[in-house]
């Protein structure tokens, strides 16, 4: 059996291969009620362990446990490596532990306890992440999924993958003055767009545009926000667990407003507070406008400068996401892009249900993606007195086809190479990374042979004149993970990373 799973920030979503159609799975919680998600959430209970999905949200509300949300978010920040810690239950665990754990727990439940059990046999699955993802969360994801005993066929860009569903569903839209599409997701806690061509089955990813920490989970806050406000609390006063439990009531109250609503009732302290739609819009509305902002580049610009859909071959924006259902964004979006904003049916599903067409072969669905981030090395240079960069892989560089390839050869001046590698948004005109840099990975290579072999931590660098010819290999894989070759040509002496792995 292939599955598409989505692993979202606040909810995960199953989709499978069955003859043409892609059905969403659906998990039964403890009480034998059926959902079409498994809640992205864990407890540590004391003498069971860690818990995860309904059981954690049955232990966290029985016994009064803390339920720790959000765990992909840490995937994302800027210091991430496989060995970040986060605190669960007073204990620091990996959280590429805890992502595991929480597949392991997906894993048993689609065995077990949901609508594909009894057909459940293997676990061939193509797996997701943001298009901003930076490379370490690509691979600790991959990683995650497979400790936790999946076959990953591969890993697609969250929106990529929306975009087949689009094709798959409004494929009519599509005609051949319109050839592209505009997918805009905006999920529990991150926003990602991409801007895709298509040609029939045929995706080219053109452009990327995103933000890895904006989402649901910002207009909670905003709720929140608002509701202490109009309680005349000042800002801070409440308590954390008070605070989270207000946060949770305002997500289910958020999740409830349609076109028709006119308030929500929330509690702050236990008192109810009724916050007015307009009020709260008033705020989230800033929310809204900066996805559009983030999202800009990948639309063409009218007379005056603004972003228009005008003289585009954009056939629609997309709105997924499970976000996107507050009637708010996309009544923004219209004001703004008028009748080619289309909403999914399922924005909370579209994700999953792309990937699973993409794990179908038969389907025949292809997709050229883009890296969405550059990736460099910054090396010594002058003495080890400064330091140069340079870029290898610019953020348009094609993934998802094949294995794509850069080499750079030199005959180093130093005694030792000390490559410091790095990701950004984009470069300046000088050339140098600006822009959401994250430090990816560093490495020492011994140019001087006399040093090979040794710690090279903390040795001085120095120029020691012309040595053997160096070659840097650099290869992006499919799944757009980066290995690196570092070899000395002369004397055949090489060191490889895989960037991510420690
Ligand atoms: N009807 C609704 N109206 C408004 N917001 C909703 C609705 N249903 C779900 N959401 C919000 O959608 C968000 C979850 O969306 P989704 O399931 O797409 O995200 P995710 O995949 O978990 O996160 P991400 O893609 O960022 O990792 C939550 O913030 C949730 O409150
Ligand atoms: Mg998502």
């Amino acid at each position: 059996m292939r599955l598409g799973i989505d692993l979202g920030t606040t909810r995960t979503l199953v989709a499978r291969v069955d003859r043409g159609n892609y059905p969403v799975v659906s998990f039964f919680d403890t009480d034998g009620d059926a959902h079409d998600h498994f809640p992205s959430v864990a407890v540590a209970h004391p003498e069971r362990g860690l818990l995860f999905g309904f059981e954690a949200i049955a232990a966290a509300r029985d016994e009064d446990l803390r339920l720790i949300r959000s765990f992909k978010r840490r995937l994302a920040y800027p210091d991430v490596n496989a060995e970040t810690t986060m605190s669960v239950g007073g204990k620091l665990v990996p959280v590429v532990d805890v992502i595991t754990g929480f597949l392991g727990a997906l894993r048993t439940a689609l065995a077990e306890r949901s609508s594909i059990s009894d057909e459940f046999d293997g676990d061939e699955t193509m797996v997701a992440v943001p298009a901003h993802a930076p490379g370490i969360q690509r691979f600790l994801t991959l990683e995650a999924f497979r400790r936790a005993g999946f076959t990953v066929l591969g890993v697609v860009n969250e929106p990529s993958a929306a975009g087949f569903e689009y094709t798959h569903r409004q494929g009519r839209t599509l005609n051949s003055r319109r050839t592209r599409v505009i997918i805009y997701d905006l999920g529990g806690g991150t926003f990602d767009s991409s801007l895709i061509k298509v040609d029939g089955t045929a995706h080219e990813v053109l452009d990327t545009a995103g933000h890895n920490r904006l989402g649901g989970d910002d207009f909670d806050a905003a709720l929140a926000q608002v509701a202490v406000a109009q309680a005349g609390l000042p800002w801070g006063e409440l308590g954390r667990r008070p605070y989270e439990d207000l946060v949770d009531e305002c997500r289910t109250a958020k999740e409830s407003i349609n076109a028709q609503t006119r308030r929500v009732t929330v509690d702050v302290n236990d008192a109810p507070v009724t916050v007015r739609i307009p009020d709260f819009y008033e705020v989230a509305g800033e929310l809204v406008d900066r996805t559009v902002a983030t999202m800009s580049p990948l639309i063409g610009l009218d007379a005056q400068g603004n972003p228009s859909l005008n003289d585009t071959e954009v056939a629609g924006i997309y709105l997924v996401g499970g976000a996107s259902g507050l009637p708010l964004v996309a009544r923004r979006l219209r004001e703004q892009f008028g009748r080619r904003v289309h909403r999914s049916p399922y924005p909370a599903a579209s994700t999953a249900i792309g990937l699973a067409i993409a794990a179908d072969e038969s389907a025949g669905f292809s997709l050229q993606d883009r890296l969405s981030r550059g990736f460099g090395v910054f090396r010594e240079a002058d003495d080890g007195q400064g330091i140069s960069f340079d870029q290898i892989f610019d953020r348009t560089t094609v993934t998802g086809t094949d294995t794509f390839e850069v080499i750079r050869r030199y005959q180093p001046q130093h005694n030792i190479g000390w490559f410091r590698f790095v990701e950004y948004a984009s470069v300046d005109e000088q050339g140098l990374p600006t822009g959401d840099i994250v430090p990816f990975a560093e490495m020492l290579f011994p140019y001087d042979p006399a040093l090979r072999g040794q710690d090279l931590e903390g040795l001085p660098i120095t120029r020691i004149g012309e040595g053997g010819i160096i070659e840097e290999r650099y290869l992006i894989d499919p799944h757009g993970i980066v290995e690196v070759h570092v070899t000395d040509l002369s004397r055949g002496y090489q060191i490889s990373r895989v960037l991510g792995e420690n």
